[in-house]
């Protein structure tokens, strides 16, 4: 079989990885508490070190029976996941008349709904959790809120895109429960790091976020609190000229704080996507010289450096070569098919000195200087290779191999920066769109899918998305690198649960591409599919490499 240059590559990781000797004790026989903490760049519980594997069900409370909750949890235990990620946030300008929702933000103020559809579905997803022997990673808000058209008049099914009938309802998409660029608009002039440096809209938020976490400073099923879902400076609303990368670190020590003077039991991680920002200054400089660390192999010790902008472009030359030479030894030449087309607007083909938009600090992120904050407990990256562009294509690869190539560095790269600062990392996200799933798909910063089947493109000999085969393929080789380069969690985009409860003006209503109709029959309802879910076709293989990398991540 012609072995892929990146499985090389892979190969050569697993060498120099670091290896760290774990104890075989295990979560199971930790008495309560069982709250997560760190020591020496690792989770661990009870003293046990704990390496997971992870799935993403950002609508997990806004199922609408116990049962289903339940039901779902059970699927993603049997899996082998341990850390279960979901929305501790639902915000909405008018009160619904069906569904689940957390915090009215209307008139100039805010309150939160503690009824059965508010926080107690999100008591009940913690309960079950507990049950199945889960942990939750709990995400405050979101930087994404494309706003509904129709003013939120009609917040149960509204026409996203006017006369399309394109009409996902309410809490479909990850993007559409709310988030900062609702407290933006209520609350301000309609500029998105308003909510970072506003501080009516501080006061706003941290008073949601003291109800909610105070409520669950005792639940062990909670792995961590996560500030927010990809922290940037832009959303669909601009940000001032003002806003840095900075801005954003200041506003995750204030909020981290908060939160750990609130419940002192859990981590706090950002949730932002991991973009760096290369020898630029910082608020929370590493110490310098940086402390040795234990490498892979016993008895090897060496400095961690930084991630420099000279470091960067000489491992994208390395790695240049080195492809270059295993094409060379397996006799293939260059001119690899290039696949389908790409959605992100920024250029694939770098060149030259610019490291790109993941690396310079032009999304308003400085994740190194957000992980070295004290009250930041970990790291926390996003892979979304459909949606950011991690490095420059090298233009004899075929698109394929060139995003698998480029999420092993990323994934290496956010190791790097964990060891350096000496926390743990989790990959919060990680997914990657299929054909099958590509008309579906919609980017956070949309409320509609580019590829529906009757938008004419993308062509049939030209399709966007990666096939299942391919999906599997990528999946397994990240989730083994991230492995090898020490990431301690890793956490697949999204889950897919069917057999649900439908019910009209939900999200859950029966498989017809989002559209409520009537009537609903029990068991036929299906979770919500933004583009990454592993329904359909490809399900028992990506369940199956979730399944396998579980057992290795436990073992290791
Ligand atoms: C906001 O205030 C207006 C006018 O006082 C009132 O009619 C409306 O019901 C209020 N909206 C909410 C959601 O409380
Ligand atoms: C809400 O939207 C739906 C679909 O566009 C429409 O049929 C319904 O009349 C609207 N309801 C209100 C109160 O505007
Ligand atoms: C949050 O706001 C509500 C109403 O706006 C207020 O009654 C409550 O005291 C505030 N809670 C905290 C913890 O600040
Ligand atoms: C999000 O979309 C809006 C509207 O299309 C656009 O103006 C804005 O620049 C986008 N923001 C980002 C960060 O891509
Ligand atoms: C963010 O918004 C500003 C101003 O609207 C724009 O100049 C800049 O290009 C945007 N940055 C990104 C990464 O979208
Ligand atoms: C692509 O392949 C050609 C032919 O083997 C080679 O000359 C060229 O240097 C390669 N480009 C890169 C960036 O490796
Ligand atoms: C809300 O749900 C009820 C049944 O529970 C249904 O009769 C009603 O039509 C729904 N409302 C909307 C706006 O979908």
């Amino acid at each position: 079989m012609f072995i892929r240059f990146w499985q090389v590559l892979l190969a050569a990781v697993v060498v120099s990885a670091a290896t760290p000797t774990r104890s075989v004790n295990r979560r199971q026989n930790a008495p309560s508490p069982k709250f997560v903490s760190t020591s020496d760049g690792h989770f661990s519980v009870n003293g046990a070190p704990l390496n997971f594997v992870g799935t993403n069900a950002y609508w997990l409370p806004t199922l609408n029976s116990d049962d289903d909750i339940d039901k779902t949890l059970a699927s993603i235990a049997a899996a082998g996941v341990k850390v279960v990620r979901t929305w501790a946030f639902n915000d909405v300008e008018t009160v619904p008349q069906n569904g689940t929702w957390f915090q009215l933000i209307s008139n100039g103020t805010t309150s939160v709904n503690e009824g059965a559809n508010g926080l107690k579905k999100l008591d009940t997803v913690l309960s079950l959790a507990e049950k199945h022997n889960l942990y939750v990673m709990l995400t405050l808000t979101n930087n994404w809120n494309p706003r509904p058209l129709l003013e939120g008049k009609n917040v149960t099914s509204r026409d996203i895109t006017p006369g399309t009938g394109n009409q996902l309802p309410r809490n479909t998409l990850s993007n559409d429960y709310g988030g900062m660029d609702v407290y933006v608009r209520t609350f301000s002039d309609p500029l998105h790091d308003n909510f970072y440096t506003n501080q009516n809209i501080l006061d706003k938020f941290l008073n949601y976020t003291t109800q909610v976490v105070k409520r669950y400073v005792n639940s062990p099923a909670v792995f961590a609190w996560e500030l927010a879902n990809d922290p940037r400076c832009n959303s669909t609303l601009p940000s001032t000229n003002g806003c840095t990368p900075q801005t954003i670190t200041r506003w995750h020590a204030t909020v981290a704080a908060h939160i750990k003077s609130v419940d002192p039991n859990h981590l706090v991680s950002s949730g932002n996507q991991g973009f760096l920002c290369v020898d630029c200054p910082k608020l929370f400089p590493p110490v310098t010289p940086p402390p040795p660390q234990t490498s892979a192999s016993p008895g090897r010790r060496r400095a961690i450096k930084p991630l420099t902008k000279r470091g960067i472009l000489e491992e994208r030359r390395l790695s240049l070569k080195k492809s270059r030479e295993l094409r060379k030894r397996d006799g293939v030449s260059g001119g690899i098919s290039i696949r389908g087309r790409w959605t992100s607007t920024e250029t694939r083909r770098q060149t030259g000195v610019n490291l790109g938009p993941s690396f310079d600090g032009s999304h308003g992120v400085d994740s190194q200087d957000i992980l070295n904050i004290p009250d930041i407990g970990f790291g926390s990256a996003q892979l979304f290779p459909d949606q950011a562009t991690y490095g420059p294509d090298d233009p004899n690869l075929s698109s394929f191999d060139n995003i698998v190539q480029q999420g092993n560095q990323w994934i290496q790269q956010q190791a790097a920066v964990g060891k350096l600062l000496g926390k743990p990392v989790s990959m919060n996200a990680f997914g990657l769109v299929t054909q099958s799933n590509a008309p579906a798909y919609v980017p956070f910063n949309s409320t509609q899918a580019p590829f529906a089947p009757d938008s004419g493109t993308p062509t049939a000999s030209a399709p966007y998305g990666v096939t299942d085969q391919q999906r599997d393929q990528a999946y397994t080789t990240w989730l083994q690198t991230g492995l090898q380069s020490g990431l301690s969690g890793m956490i697949q985009y999204q889950w897919s649960q069917s057999g649900l409860t439908p019910s009209v003006g939900t999200n859950i209503v029966p498989a017809t591409g989002g559209t409520t109709t009537t009537p609903v029959v029990p068991g036929t309802g299906v979770s919500p599919n933004d583009g990454y879910g592993i329904q359909g076709q490809g399900e028992d293989g990506a369940v199956q490499t979730i399944q396998q990398a579980s057992q290795q991540f436990a073992q290791d």
